[in-house]
């Protein structure tokens, strides 16, 4: 098979490598540019390209070439599909694979992590000491212990169960709301309706994936239903919360703090080095000031295993398809 890897990187290279001693038989070229109307044309040539990349391709163009290349398939190394325009998949007779199960346990490690870090205040006792030179231990620096807490998901797919795995171990009440209720998870969480997982949980996280009903699903309505007390976190997709109202909200001490791995703003700053904050989306700026508030890099799901497992699932389908079988990854939409 021969194969176009676009937003190749060093560490995503290594499991290549791995791959291309592995089976010598296969064709499998890198590029480290991102997939759109300016680099499609690399892809001439290949059985099929592999993705990696949280900007939307929404030109008809890049659809309408691939076809034209004799493509089939856009295989995505992500969990995530919601930069495809299904419009032109479906126009262009294309299919999409996805690899949802590269490991949702790294995603739900960073949650917990995440929420640990809001819940003992971390990031107020850091402040004080780096700004204030201050190591007093102030009464608003006392926490209280996880499993006093309701943890709310939204969204039990995989890593949203991975979540609710990891807290309910830990003793914490799990409450979650999906449109399919998975009887598995019982074991782990109560399912619930959205408003009463809104208004009871300690720690809010969301675990969806992104389709243009549910933009802004938590807003300024949410954030005044939540407790004052709780956290927010969302690894999933940015355009999920509102941020103009999340700065709002923390700043009305509606909700208590903000763990963000993903932000609608984070293609104008996400993988990029600054000189000076200036430079920085104003939205940043406002919750870089913000003790309780925590921003990674789209970092949560960034293990050894999945990036190996990006690269491994993504090409096995590519070849699964390729010898005529189906995907184990077919999106359906
Ligand atoms: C995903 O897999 O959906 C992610 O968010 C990871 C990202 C690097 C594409």
């Amino acid at each position: 098979m021969k194969v176009l890897l676009y937003n190749m990187t060093p560490e995503q290279m290594f499991y290549v490598k791995q791959w291309r001693e592995e089976h010598p038989e296969d064709d499998i070229e890198t590029t480290e540019e991102i997939l759109d109307a300016s680099t499609v044309d690399e892809a001439k040539d290949f059985d099929c390209v592999s993705l990696m990349q949280v900007v939307d391709i929404d030109e008809e163009e890049v659809y309408k070439k691939l076809a034209s290349f004799g493509i089939k398939q856009i295989a995505l190394r992500s969990v995530g599909y919601n930069i495809i325009n299904w419009d032109y998949v479906h126009k262009y007779d294309l299919f999409v694979t996805n690899t949802p199960a590269y490991s949702p346990r790294a995603v739900a490690e960073n949650v917990l992590t995440s929420a640990m870090y809001l819940l003992r205040n971390w990031g107020q006792i850091f402040y004080n000491e780096q700004h204030d030179l201050n190591f007093v231990r102030e009464e608003n620096l006392m926490s209280d212990e996880i499993y006093n807490k309701t943890v709310g998901i939204i969204g039990l797919g995989r890593i949203g169960s991975a979540v609710a795995e990891i807290f309910s171990s830990l003793g914490a009440k799990v409450i979650g709301n999906d449109l399919i209720e998975n009887p598995a998870n019982e074991a782990f969480l109560e399912y619930t309706d959205f408003d009463t997982v809104i208004q009871n949980a300690d720690i809010l996280t969301l675990h969806t994936p992104l389709d243009p009903s549910i933009v802004d699903m938590i807003s300024a309505k949410q954030f005044k239903e939540m407790k004052n007390s709780a956290i927010i976190i969302n690894a999933a997709r940015g355009p999920l919360i509102n941020t103009q109202d999340l700065v709002e909200a923390l700043k009305e001490h509606e909700i208590a703090g903000a763990a963000l791995d993903v932000l609608t703003e984070e293609n104008d700053f996400f993988m990029k080095k600054f000189n000076d904050i200036s430079e920085l989306p104003q939205t940043y700026q406002e919750l870089a000031k913000m003790p309780n508030v925590v921003v990674t890099p789209h970092s949560a799901y960034y293990t050894k295993t999945s990036v190996k497992n990006m690269i491994v699932h993504s090409l096995t389908d590519i070849k699964r398809v390729l010898n005529g079988q189906k995907p184990v990854y077919l999106v359906e939409l």
